[in-house]
């Protein structure tokens, strides 16, 4: 099965002081905290235990919101990653925890919009898990600032053919968002690395090893699904205005964990009203009771 991790770990520098006191994924985008966002995206690829990473000071935190998941029909598990050394060292981190396991990584800050994504997981979990020819999916989205970002670079027939960290002169504007589903060698792999000049376990090192093996499958987010970061307080506050404008139009909810664990058969009927009555006191608990008469 499918293994999920959660990396939320990271100093938060580009939005001091907001976050000297408190982990920048616990902040809120509009009505709930941001983990909540990456943590559907796994629940709706039908990933059911997931690993959380944080820094030590931040952990009790998130155990605080989250538990052990068993309320949402998940499993959470923790583990500390004492220093800002890399995306990649998730998989070292959490070798114990994959163990033979094909396995999905995601960033806490990365917020994922789209209806057709669950498909596209389904196949990039399928992919990874092949025995015989198992391949790792990352995605690529069109950005008008792709230098902020690992990107991709085509060949005249669509392939990728190279990702660059960060480059100075990109290659295309598609970045690769902080979504991955890798065969279970990605443990191997991340060991096998070596740190950047930036004295960080490159996510980017690990798909390039995937690519030079030709195992990296690349999928588009097209021009319909929405990919935000919430990096800078611009961006933070551009995510939760999306996430209001979305919800105030429809009455619909993104990323309200309980109603995605209802819908995905995680609990039953009865398990989920039980959870919106512990939080009838917000406007998220009246929802979740609306949603679930
Ligand atoms: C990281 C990765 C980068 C990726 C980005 C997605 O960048 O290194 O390849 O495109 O996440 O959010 P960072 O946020 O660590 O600068």
């Amino acid at each position: 099965m499918m293994k999920g991790i959660v990396l939320a770990g990271g100093l938060g520098t580009r939005l001091h002081p907001i976050t000297k006191g408190i982990s920048k994924q616990l902040l809120p985008v509009y009505d709930k905290p941001m983990i909540y966002y990456p943590i559907s995206v796994l629940m709706t690829a039908g990933i059911r235990e997931v690993l959380i990473i944080s820094t030590p000071d931040d952990l009790g935190g998130f155990e605080k919101l989250l538990g052990d998941g068993s309320f949402l029909g998940m499993s959470f598990t923790y583990a500390e990653q004492a220093k800002p050394e890399g995306l990649a060292q998730a998989f070292i981190i959490g070798a114990s925890f994959i163990k033979t396991d094909p396995v999905c990584l995601i960033l806490g800050d990365n917020i994922f919009y789209g209806s057709g994504l669950q498909q596209k997981m389904q196949r990039a979990c399928e992919m990874a898990s092949d025995q015989n020819d198992p391949k790792a999916t990352v995605f690529g989205y069109y950005v008008n600032n792709p230098g902020r970002y690992g990107v991709a670079e085509f060949n005249a027939e669509n392939k990728v053919i190279s990702i660059e960290e960060k480059p100075l002169e990109p290659k295309s504007n598609y970045a690769i968002t902080g979504l991955y589903f890798y065969p279970n060698s990605v443990i191997e792999i991340a060991k096998t690395i070596e740190p950047s000049a930036r004295g960080e376990l490159e996510i980017t090192s690990v798909n390039e090893r995937f690519l030079q093996q030709d195992q990296l499958n690349l999928e588009l987010l097209e021009r319909g699904y929405t990919w935000l970061d919430t990096g800078t307080v611009d961006a933070l506050s551009q995510a939760s205005d999306f996430v209001e404008v979305i919800e105030k139009r429809q009455g619909l909810k993104i990323a309200a964990l309980e109603e995605v664990a209802y819908e995905m058969g995680f609990i039953s009927k009865e398990k989920a009203v039980e959870l919106a009555k512990d939080l009838e006191h917000s406007a998220y608990g009246q929802y979740l009771l609306e949603r679930f008469k």
